[in-house]
């Protein structure tokens, strides 16, 4: 993670817009998952996981912030910084196949970043949703549904919230299944192998036999 400080001066010197904050932009767009969900034994979605670690990554290189949230299957997610940078991963995103069907709520030019210290905040705000749906009278999260204010009240929330995933967290998630494939990988390499020992035995057996 960035820190605050260092992330901020990209943008704002005492108190001064930066040349760099000119052309600053923010979207947040919603997005039905394709995955089914699927907890390691860290109690993290692999697949969210996975998305957070590259997006983390590739955030930080490309001066990108912003926030994730994911609930009842829909993505939810905030991105901030130059706008050439945003299309460029948008661009990305509509082609990769972990969600479908994604829809722009927001897409507005900024002062200054509002979420400076994260390349890609992921929040577990249930609890905060839930009372925003009710003020919306929406029985369960649709952000398809939202309109612009729902979608700056949600956005505001997000700035507020703590993070919910560490890096360390995500990375032992991403470890964690790594390391269970291998597993299921290797005992099942190891059970063909034992087969064909079992089955090349058996009919050098019946050759013998027949001669
Ligand atoms: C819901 C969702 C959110 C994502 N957010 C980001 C993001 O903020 N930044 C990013 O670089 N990739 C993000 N990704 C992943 C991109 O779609 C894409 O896989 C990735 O940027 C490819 O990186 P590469 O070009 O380095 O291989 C996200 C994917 C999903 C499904």
């Amino acid at each position: 993670m960035l820190s605050k400080s260092r992330y901020f001066n990209l943008f704002v010197t005492n108190q001064e817009v930066h040349p760099m904050s000119s052309n600053l932009h923010r979207i947040a767009y919603a997005s039905l998952s394709t995955f089914k969900p699927f907890e390691s034994n860290t109690g993290v979605d692999v697949n969210i996981a996975q998305i957070l670690q590259i997006a983390r990554q590739n955030n930080q290189k490309n001066r990108l912030v912003g926030a994730l949230y994911y609930g009842s299957g829909c993505f939810f997610q905030c991105l901030e910084g130059k706008k050439q940078d945003i299309d460029a991963l948008y661009a990305k995103l509509l082609k990769d196949p972990r969600h479908k069907d994604l829809k722009i709520l927001v897409s507005e030019s900024i002062e200054t970043v509002g979420f400076s210290s994260w390349e890609m905040k992921f929040a577990a705000i249930d609890h905060e949703v839930r009372q925003l749906l009710r003020q919306h009278q929406l029985s369960k999260f649709d952000p398809f549904q939202f309109s612009a204010e729902m979608s700056h009240q949600l956005i505001g929330m997000l700035q507020r919230a703590d993070e919910a995933l560490t890096e360390k967290q995500v990375d032992q998630a991403v470890i964690n299944v790594a390391k269970k494939q291998i597993s299921y990988y290797t005992l099942a390499s190891t059970a063909s192998l034992i087969i064909a020992i079992v089955l090349g035995w058996y009919l050098m057996k019946q050759v013998n036999i027949g001669l």
